[in-house]
């Protein structure tokens, strides 16, 4: 049957049901994980929005639940496999609820054998590969009354101009490459993403575009490793160029990037990031460890000297920088003096903010098969130490930034005070003021006069 004929179906399918019900069909998303899985939940979104579903929060009132899921730590799949089990009973009350998983974690053979054992509770299953192809298989599911999944890889590009049902209508995150060729020895991503994969720049400029149109400030470039961009066009572009394009659209106020890979960041990379106003000053490059035996035991292709270069570069070219890192601590084999190269570069360097992470072991990567796999009491004193040094340095350099003004992109109400707003400073910095307006959408000059280590307090000049 033609995609065509398909979404009609799908779409008398919707009427059908309003009319029956008295209601649209709700659709509830349950997503875990990093950027790309929020991603692609707005892009499902979009399929069923264009049918006439309604987003609701409440799970309980959904007729189709859809899950995007991560693989990246095994405590991020055990959260996933909770809240799934969880589902159950709201199935059994209703049904006729659709449940759909799909993701990183659909990408995994031994979680798809378990889902379809024990989960009996899951009608569709899609990987990550063709998320395009979600109307079939619900299509499928309702009209064959059978369970449905497609995890097939292919290494095409989602087809361009899908719908999107974007969560913050203000920020907008955008695709630029999919997968990656990196093969860092723990990383699962490679084995459920797929070969790395980028878009042609003409398709990325008009998206934005269309997006700044719809009232979007800011685009977040998404990639796993977004230095490699333009790999394998024609003709030839990297990722300096597609940034100073993006950075060149009119009206386009903020632009951000992620993730960087330390191996793939080029001079002229940085050149274009010092020049361009609009491009945030804010620089996310993954560190992983700070000792050479374990980055290269990641295969993380860099030594902690080019790393420390490449920082020093960046802050001596772009002095008003926000610098933040990733680091794992406990990747097999990791000595008490290597963890302590860690701290010591971290210190050195002088993050702005750290996200940092016990090693996990991933089944099917190397690192899962390397010896000295490190206990994990010794893990968690090494990650409560890492994290204690950094909130020291978080608040060393907020501190900085008291009496200072920020601009900051509201983000809305916060959640625990409702006459408080929050947004997020040029430099990625989370800062909460005051405000009998909403303010939500509009960048705002603020203030700062309280510092914390993860986030600022100011008010509205
Ligand atoms: N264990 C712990 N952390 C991991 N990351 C990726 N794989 C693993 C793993 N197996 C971290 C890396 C990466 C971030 C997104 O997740 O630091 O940059
Ligand atoms: Fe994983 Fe390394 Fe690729 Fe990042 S660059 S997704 S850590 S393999």
């Amino acid at each position: 049957m033609s995609y065509e004929n398909i979404k009609e179906e799908l779409l008398n399918w919707s009427l059908k049901f309003k009319e029956k019900q008295g209601h649209a069909p709700h659709m509830c998303f349950l997503t875990f994980g990093c950027q790309m899985s929020f991603h692609d939940a707005e892009l499902i979104a979009g399929l069923l929005w264009e049918l006439g579903f309604v987003k609701i929060d409440q799970p309980e009132q959904a007729d189709i639940i859809v899950m995007n899921t991560c693989s990246v730590r095994e405590s991020a799949e055990n959260r996933v496999l909770g809240q799934l089990g969880r589902l159950k009973h709201l199935k059994e009350n209703n049904p006729d609820m659709i449940i759909a998983f799909g993701g990183c974690m659909a990408q995994r053979p031994e979680i798809v054998e378990k889902i379809e054992k024990s989960y009996r509770q899951v009608d569709l299953l899609f990987g990550t590969h063709k998320i395009d192809d979600f109307l079939r298989l619900l299509h499928n599911v309702l009209f064959s009354q059978s369970r449905s999944k497609d995890l097939e890889e292919t290494n095409a590009l989602p087809k361009e101009g899908l719908p999107r049902l974007r969560v913050q209508k203000h920020s907008a995150m955008v695709s630029i490459t999919y997968g990656c060729n990196n093969f860092c020895t723990y990383c699962i991503v490679p084995y459920v993403r797929g070969r790395e994969r980028s878009r042609r720049p003409e398709d990325i400029i008009s998206e934005i575009e269309f997006l700044v149109a719809d009232g979007v400030k800011e685009v977040t470039l998404l990639g796993q490793n977004v230095n490699s961009y333009g790999k394998g066009l024609e003709p030839q572009v990297d990722f300096a160029d597609l940034l100073v394009e993006v950075a060149e659209i009119t009206d386009l106020k903020r632009i951000r990037f992620m993730t960087s890979h330390p191996r793939d960041v080029s001079d002229k990379l940085i050149s274009a990031f010092a020049q361009y106003d609009n491009i945030c000053k804010h620089f996310h490059l993954p560190l992983q460890a700070g000792s050479n035996s374990i980055l290269k035991a990641m295969n993380r292709g860099y030594s902690k000297e080019k790393y420390l270069q490449l920082a020093q570069k960046i802050k001596e070219d772009v002095p008003q920088v926000s610098f933040t890192t990733d680091i794992i601590v406990g990747f097999p084999s990791e000595t008490e003096e290597e963890f302590q190269e860690t701290l010591d570069l971290v210190e050195k360097i002088g993050f702005d903010s750290a996200y940092t992470f016990i090693y996990s072991k991933r089944g099917g990567t190397p690192a899962a098969q390397m010896e000295g796999q490190v206990p994990y009491q010794i893990k968690q004193q090494r990650i409560q130490r890492l994290m204690d040094l950094q909130a020291e340095i978080s608040l060393q350099k907020n501190l900085k930034l008291e009496g200072e003004t920020l601009q900051v992109l509201v983000e809305g109400p916060s959640k625990n005070d409702a006459n408080m707003y929050t947004g997020r400073s040029d430099g990625y910095k989370l800062v909460h003021f005051p405000s009998q307006e909403d303010k939500t959408g509009e960048i705002i000059s603020v203030k700062i006069e309280k510092a914390s280590p993860w986030h600022l307090t100011g008010r509205l000049v």
